[in-house]
């Protein structure tokens, strides 16, 4: 079955993907990134598969450790000694990444494949002017003049509400504020029209009104330009602010994946139910006193052979510590990957896995 999704709809706004043309923009399969440390190896990444559609906004959640930055290296190309992808297909455009050559992969990233990190100080070099480094990116990746590149870099800089842009450009980073350099960090990204870009927690190290306007001009300019985004982030409640899917992580695995609306009003998994509940930013629970999730991740060595989450879930009975439940269909364009469902006519229990 192919997966659903929300796509042109909007936030919450199911549409059944059998029913749209066209393919998925990035298509992961079995996705497996592994490390090995002195304990052993550890699978940071395990088995994981999505699709992210044209135009369509993929949210990828969980807690610090859960593999949401591995996962998004791991589509880069950018994991480095001691860690490295196991198995699984990449597929970019109906391309497997896997198999593309070091300097093929590099020049996909950044004019087709972009990417947005939570500290724009790994984007920008301090040593060189904006201008410079814009226009030395737009350079690395295809013929223009040092005019033509400046053009292009003034126009995307205008395009995310830099004004006075041309100033802009001989400014060095570090005179920029930290949400003006994010901002900066967005325009590089945009330089040569990618079809997707993966933020990796793009908010988290601003000042949360900054934060709000950071979200507001992805959610704008992913309208306006039709790219596809994967937006990470441990914050529930900007992600239902920018994704129409979202993908939950705990420890490596996807074990729940829908609507981000239906999936953060109504979660399936007792483990996005604990995230759902302690998530502060989040309309939802606004107002109510937040609880914690008990426990912690498993280690490398205290995985469970069965559901990763077994340990901490209020609703674990025998079979979830013996046998890992795959992510399956549990309703319509929704999955998850547990033996016992939060279904919608089931008593409320999301309540006790809060601490
Ligand atoms: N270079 C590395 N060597 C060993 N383990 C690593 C390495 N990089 C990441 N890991 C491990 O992989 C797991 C997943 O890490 P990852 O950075 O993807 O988490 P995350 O979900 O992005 O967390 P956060 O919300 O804190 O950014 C963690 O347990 C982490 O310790
Ligand atoms: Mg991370």
């Amino acid at each position: 079955m192919r997966a659903p999704r929300s796509g042109a709809g909007g936030p919450g706004r199911p549409v059944d993907v059998d029913a749209l043309p066209g393919e998925p923009v990035l298509s992961v399969r079995n996705l497996t990134t592994v490390f090995a440390t002195r304990a052993g190896e550890f699978t940071a990444v395990d088995d994981v598969s999505f699709d992210v559609w044209p135009g369509e906004c993929l949210g990828i959640v969980g807690e610090s450790g859960s593999g949401k930055s591995v996962a998004a290296l791991s589509i880069l190309g950018l994991v480095d000694y001691p860690g490295g992808v196991a198995a699984g297909e990449i597929r970019f455009r109906g391309e497997d990444l896997r198999r593309l050559r070091p300097e093929a992969l590099r020049a996909l990233r950044g004019s087709r494949l972009a990417v947005v990190f939570q500290d724009p100080q790994t984007a920008l070099n301090p040593l060189f002017t904006v201008g410079r480094q814009m226009t030395d990116f737009v350079r690395a990746h295809r013929r223009a003049s040092t005019r033509e590149a400046t053009r292009l870099a003034t126009e995307k800089l205008r395009l995310v509400g830099v004004s006075a842009p041309e100033q802009r450009l001989r400014a060095y980073p570090w005179e920029l504020s930290g949400g003006l350099r994010q901002r900066v960090a967005i325009a590089m990204a945009l330089l040569l029209d990618p079809e997707l870009i993966i933020a990796d927690e793009p908010t988290t190290a601003l000042d949360v009104s900054i934060q709000a306007q950071i979200v507001e001009l992805l959610v704008d300019l992913k309208q306006r330009l039709g790219f596809s985004l994967i937006f990470i982030s441990h914050d529930l409640g900007v992600v239902s602010a920018v994704a129409d899917r979202v993908l939950v992580m705990y420890a490596g695995r996807a074990v729940e994946r829908g609507p981000v609306g239906e999936t953060f009003a109504h979660p399936l998994h007792p483990y996005t139910a604990a995230l759902v509940a302690s998530a502060p930013t989040l309309e939802s629970v606004r107002g109510r006193p937040l609880p914690t999730i008990p426990g912690s991740l498993p280690g490398p060595s205290d995985r469970p052979a069965g559901c990763v989450f077994a340990p901490r879930c209020p609703r674990a009975q025998p079979i979830c510590w013996a046998e890992q439940p795959p992510l399956a269909p549990v309703l319509p364009g929704r999955e998850a990957a547990c033996h016992f469902p939060l279904l919608p006519d089931a008593p409320a229990t999301t309540g006790t896995a809060r601490g």
